[in-house]
């Protein structure tokens, strides 16, 4: 008697036990995924959205096939680190990234960031131009949450295909209290890399990307970041650039330096509206002195020449290989003339002065 009332008790003890677990347990689930940051997705297309012919097929590939659902799928465990949603923005291979793309990129970006809603944003993207891209977004983007730009060697059909963990990596950066007030990342191949930077320096291999001599911010090991150092320019919430009224930027276009360089390029480029020119120049800027007459010419028409470098490394000196003062001139200090043509378009939003435009050149 005694042990069968022990018993029916006990019974009941367990069960009240059982249903307050299956009650609060939805609401424990809950509660964990809220504690989650919330990332979003912006996919652009590129080779981390591409697609071959078989596994094998790591060059010729057809870039900007998979959408961002099916990329988000095919990373299940994104789940374990960050509550994700995804938007397609564009689908293209970033080579045919243009201005347009950009400023709607950045005005996306941040109206999400904007919200409360939203801890991070990653953008997928072709890795031919992601060091642009990201780099126009840290001098665009006004927000100190992170920004984080990814993108894949080998398409998303190959064997070893970089996609997959480079996304993880991303989403995780992305929702991370580390990369907050870093500026706009350039994540792969478990490498940080800040956008003013970074740039690919072999056209196939999955360790493309390096900030060279300045050298990268960190790693990812372990779905871990670890910084070890920060950009010193500024960007982002310190940005003096406001593209949020803006449906173009002015034309700016680089002139690339060689032996027997000619103005043939120059001059079109004025004549189909340039109203500005980076000129990469060989060594430290060097101009020819067949070049000179047009970059004088070029000064009078009222177009911004900027002298930067095809050498990849290095501080291009202000009045050093040519007499900037004379030539009324700017210096690109150490950007690489792709980068520096993105920071001149944004000058010339604001100002036609060559010396806020070398204080500017000096400052991002
Ligand atoms: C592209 O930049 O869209 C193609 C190349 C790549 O993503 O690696």
């Amino acid at each position: 008697m005694f042990s069968r009332k022990f018993q029916s008790c006990a019974q009941l003890m367990l069960a009240t036990v059982m249903m307050s677990f299956v009650a609060t347990a939805p609401a424990r689930a809950q509660q964990a995924t809220a504690k989650l940051p919330n990332v979003v997705i912006l996919a652009t297309g590129g080779t981390i959205a591409g697609s071959g012919a078989d596994s094998t097929t790591t060059v010729g590939y057809t870039s900007a096939t998979v959408g961002v659902e099916r990329l988000i799928a095919a990373v299940p465990e994104l789940k374990k680190v960050a509550n994700v949603k995804g938007e397609q923005v564009f689908q293209i291979a970033s080579e045919s990234m243009t201005n347009a793309h950009w400023l709607t990129l950045a005005k996306r970006i941040n109206v999400l960031l904007a919200s409360q809603d939203v801890d991070g944003v990653v953008i997928t993207h072709g890795t031919d131009t992601i060091e642009e891209t990201a780099y126009f977004l840290n001098l665009t983007v006004k927000s100190n949450k992170p920004v984080v730009v990814v993108g894949a060697m080998r398409p998303s059909t190959a064997i070893s295909a970089d996609g997959p963990i480079n996304l993880y990596n991303a989403v995780m950066l992305a929702g991370s209290k580390e990369a907050v007030g870093k500026g706009v990342l350039v994540a792969l191949n478990d490498q940080i890399n800040a956008a003013r930077e970074v740039t690919k320096t072999n056209t196939s291999t999955t360790d493309t990307f390096k900030s060279t001599e300045l050298g990268m911010l960190g790693y990812i090991q372990g779905s871990k970041p670890y910084f070890y150092r920060q950009s010193t320019r500024k960007h982002t919430l310190e940005s003096e650039f406001d593209i949020s009224k803006l449906d173009s930027l002015p034309q700016v276009d680089i002139v690339y330096g060689y032996a027997n360089m000619n103005r043939i390029g120059m001059d079109a480029f004025i004549a189909a509206g340039a109203k500005g020119i980076i000129h990469a120049g060989v060594g430290d800027g060097s101009v020819a002195a067949q070049m000179k007459p047009a970059l004088v010419e070029a000064r009078q028409k009222g177009v911004l020449i900027v002298r930067s470098s095809r050498v990849g490394q290095g501080i291009v000196a202000r009045n050093g290989e040519a007499n900037d003062d004379e030539l009324d001139s700017v210096v690109s200090d150490t950007l690489s003339p792709q980068k520096a043509r993105i920071l001149l378009m944004l000058a010339l939003t604001k100002t036609n002065s060559t010396q806020e435009i070398q204080r500017i050149f000096y400052t991002y």
